[in-house]
């Protein structure tokens, strides 16, 4: 099988997410009936984490155990990623040891430099640019919940951040729009993100009016990890980008609410919204454990029929 890495979005088709999606549903099923899933026996992932995660380490970690595999979990802090070895050298040494790669770090440029020297396949737990695991884990539940994306609107309140960023290359590849809204000097940079047209997306000054109609309304922490200095001034940009009860009322009845989490309750979203009927986020958190056993799995056997 060629070497595939799942670096953004983009890095798969529509196709590939629909085998995805449907292999994940398989490998829930398995797990909540205690039903051995061991495909990926006597495989390793290492798992380099630049930033802090809960969700992130737990998920990769506790999946590959159940795939039959085992984990490496590196830090900057307690491996030479901290001491300047260059890395291109660490991916050369570290994918002649293990068979998978999971990093999450700063820039997109560090994951991209890393799997070019990688002899095997590299997956993007985060960069300041993407977060292609949550939305793959995003997207599920949805569908889970509400059946298929396509045709659907996502409103997205908040900060033009990783997360903003890959639900567009979600919308663009997978036929849905994103209705975005964001405080001035904080909007997505088309660029960036990685689409090709304006066609996927629409901006919207008022979170109001983004989330009318909409079949899911999602959020996300003001600010990000490593853009902590900004702090204060974020809280002042974007106290008019808190998902209320009254932005879900203005969405369809039936929306549904997602945040990535962690979830700062009073800031970004109010408590009656995250702990109130419409959300689904524990779900979205359980379900990065599927996918991403699904994403393992075909990153390194392909399709399994
Ligand atoms: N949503 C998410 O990636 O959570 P962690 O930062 O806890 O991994
Ligand atoms: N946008 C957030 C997501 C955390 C899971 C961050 O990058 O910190």
């Amino acid at each position: 099988m060629s070497l595939k890495h799942y670096l953004q979005f983009s890095d798969l088709t529509a196709d590939e997410y629909a085998y995805l999606f449907e292999r994940a549903a398989l490998i829930k099923k398995k797990f909540k009936a205690y039903d051995k899933h061991q495909t990926l026996t006597d495989r390793t992932l290492a798992m380099i984490f630049e930033k802090a995660s809960t969700r992130t380490r737990v998920s990769f970690e506790a999946g590959m155990y159940q795939l039959g595999g085992s984990v490496v979990h590196l830090t900057t802090g307690d491996s030479q990623l901290g001491r300047a070895e260059p890395i291109e050298d660490s991916a050369r040494v570290i994918s002649r040891m293990v068979d998978l790669v999971m990093i999450r770090t700063y820039e997109q440029t560090k994951i991209e430099r890393f799997a070019e020297h990688s002899r095997v396949p590299v997956i993007n737990g985060l960069t300041n640019e993407f977060h292609p695991c949550q939305i793959l884990a995003d997207i599920f539940t949805f569908i889970e919940h509400r059946g298929s994306i396509r045709g659907k609107t996502v409103a997205w309140v908040g900060d033009g951040n990783n997360m903003a960023n890959t639900w567009l290359q979600a919308a663009e590849l997978l036929g849905f729009t994103v209705h975005l809204s964001t405080p001035s000097g904080y909007e997505v940079d088309q660029a960036v993100a990685g689409v090709r047209s304006h066609d996927a997306y629409k901006v919207f000054k008022d979170p109001m009016q983004a989330c009318e109609g909409a079949d899911l309304v999602t959020t996300d922490v003001w600010t990000s990890m490593g853009f902590e200095a900004e702090n204060e001034a974020r809280k002042a940009a974007f106290a008019d980008w808190c998902v209320d009860t009254e932005m879900m009322r203005v969405a369809r009845p039936d929306a549904l609410f997602m945040h990535c989490l962690p979830a700062h309750r009073g800031e970004e979203v109010q408590a009656d919204v995250i702990d109130g009927p419409q959300s689904v986020v524990w779900d979205e958190a359980e379900n990065r454990l599927h996918v991403q056993k699904a994403l393992m799995e075909y990153l390194l056997l392909g399709r399994i029929q």
